[in-house]
Order: structure tokens, then C-alpha cells, then sequence
């Protein structure tokens, strides 16, 4: 089969198919069609059916999918059928509320250390885990740490990057308002709610509509 690249709006939408599937059959839904998963999400239902065909078959057009089957399919697609835990650096206002914050798990994710460089709160419990000093960030290494969050400000924020990586994480989520280098092999997502505000007045000035998604 000839390699197809999937599109990273494909893969930004896929997440949100994954929790509307969820809820719906949280309804007692048993099977879903790309018509109802579209409605819920208020999406086109081609959209839907584009990208799902992407990754292969997933069922009889206009049968509609079975929602256990789907869920597994989703998430597997989006490597979610395992735990990863997670770390933070930087326990300041952006941290503390992502680690007190209680929607991690249902996708598997477990927040299982926070660091930062300030006496004042390390030692501190935020959520389910004891700020640490970063200085210790390197013995990581022993606590299989996938995934790693980056809320500390801009200045430290390719330190904290540099350290996450040699401590043997693959992924970052970025809030830092600064790009930052990492190996080709490491994926960085960077958030910004500043930038997202920023574009919302355009939207509002030419009166276009706009997706769920953006
Ligand atoms: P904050 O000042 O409350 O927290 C920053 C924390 O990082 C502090 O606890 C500080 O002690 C720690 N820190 C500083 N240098 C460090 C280092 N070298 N190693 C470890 N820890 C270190 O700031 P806030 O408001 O929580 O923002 C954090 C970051 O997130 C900033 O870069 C900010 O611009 C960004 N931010 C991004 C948002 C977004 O939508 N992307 C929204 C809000 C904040």
C-alpha cells in the first residue's frame, strides 16, 4: 500500500470522535454512524468519514460502527490504549491547576511527578504528587516518564525542555510562549490561549463561522 501521510488536523479531530463516541455510548448508544457522531460534535458527517479512512476500513458505510469496537479503534490509533505518565516542570499558577485538574485519567494519562526551582514549593503536595526539586529531574529515569509538561516561564522554558528529553521523555506539551528545540524524534505541542484569543476577533469582524475545532 502506497504511504499516505496523515494530515495533523486528522489527528487533532481524532481525540474529539474519541470522547464524542464515549459519550454517546455512555447514552446507551451501542452503534454509532458518522451521521450521529456528527451531529453530536457539530460536524460535517463526511468529515468524519474522510478522516477515519485514513487509517483503513472501519465498518459499512451508512451501518454505522459499533461503539466499543470504535472506541478501542480510536484509541488505539492514537497509541491511548496504555497508561502514560506524565511529568510537569514549573508548579507556578498554570501547573498547580493542571496538576489539581481530575480529566487526565480517563485517556490514561497519570501525572506522577512535579518539579520546580523554588524552595517555597517544593515539598509541597499539588494534586496527587510532591513538588520536587528540578535538580533531581534526571532520576526520572527510573520512573518510565513518557510525556512531559512545560508550564514554567519563557526563560526556562528550553532548560526544562533539555532536561525532560535526556530524562527519557518523548513527548511535551508546551505552554511556554517560546519554540523550542528538541530531536527530531521528540514531538512538541505547543499551547498557547494567548494566540488562540488572538484570532478569535477576526472570526467576530468577518462574521465567519467557525468550526468546534477551530
Ligand atoms: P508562574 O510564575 O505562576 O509559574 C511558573 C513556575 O515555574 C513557578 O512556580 C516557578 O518557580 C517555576 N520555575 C521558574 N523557573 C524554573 C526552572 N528553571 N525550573 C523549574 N521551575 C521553574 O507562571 P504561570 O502563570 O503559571 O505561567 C507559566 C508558563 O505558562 C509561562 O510561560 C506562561 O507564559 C505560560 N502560560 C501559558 C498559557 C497558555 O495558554 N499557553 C496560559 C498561562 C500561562
Amino acid at each position: 500500500m502506497r504511504y499516505r501521510r496523515i494530515p495533523d488536523e486528522t489527528v487533532r479531530r481524532m481525540p474529539f470522535y474519541l470522547r464524542g463516541v464515549r459519550i454517546l455510548s455512555g447514552k446507551g448508544h451501542s452503534s454509532i454512524c458518522s451521521k450521529s457522531l456528527a451531529d453530536y460534535l457539530g460536524i460535517n458527517d463526511w468529515q468524519i468519514r474522510k478522516d477515519f479512512s485514513y487509517f483503513g476500513d472501519f465498518g459499512k458505510p451508512g451501518v454505522g460502527y459499533d461503539s466499543a469496537k470504535l472506541e478501542k479503534r480510536i484509541s488505539k490509533i492514537l497509541n491511548l490504549v496504555c497508561d502514560h505518565n506524565v511529568v510537569l516542570v514549573g508548579a507556578g499558577n498554570l501547573g498547580s491547576a493542571i496538576l489539581t485538574f481530575n480529566g487526565f485519567g480517563q485517556y490514561g494519562f497519570n501525572i506522577i511527578a512535579a518539579f520546580d526551582n523554588d524552595v517555597k514549593k517544593i515539598g509541597k503536595k499539588r494534586g496527587a504528587v510532591i513538588i520536587e526539586d528540578v535538580s533531581k529531574i534526571a532520576k526520572l529515569k527510573k520512573r518510565k516518564v513518557n510525556l512531559g509538561i512545560i508550564s514554567v516561564p519563557a526563560s526556562a522554558a528550553q532548560e526544562a525542555a533539555d532536561a525532560l528529553v535526556a530524562a527519557g521523555v518523548k513527548g511535551l506539551l508546551n505552554f511556554a510562549p517560546v519554540r523550542i528545540n528538541v530531536p527530531k524524534k521528540i514531538k512538541v505541542i505547543t499551547i498557547d490561549i494567548a494566540i488562540e484569543l488572538a484570532r478569535l476577533p477576526y472570526y467576530m469582524a468577518s462574521s465567519q463561522s467557525q468550526s468546534a475545532w477551530g
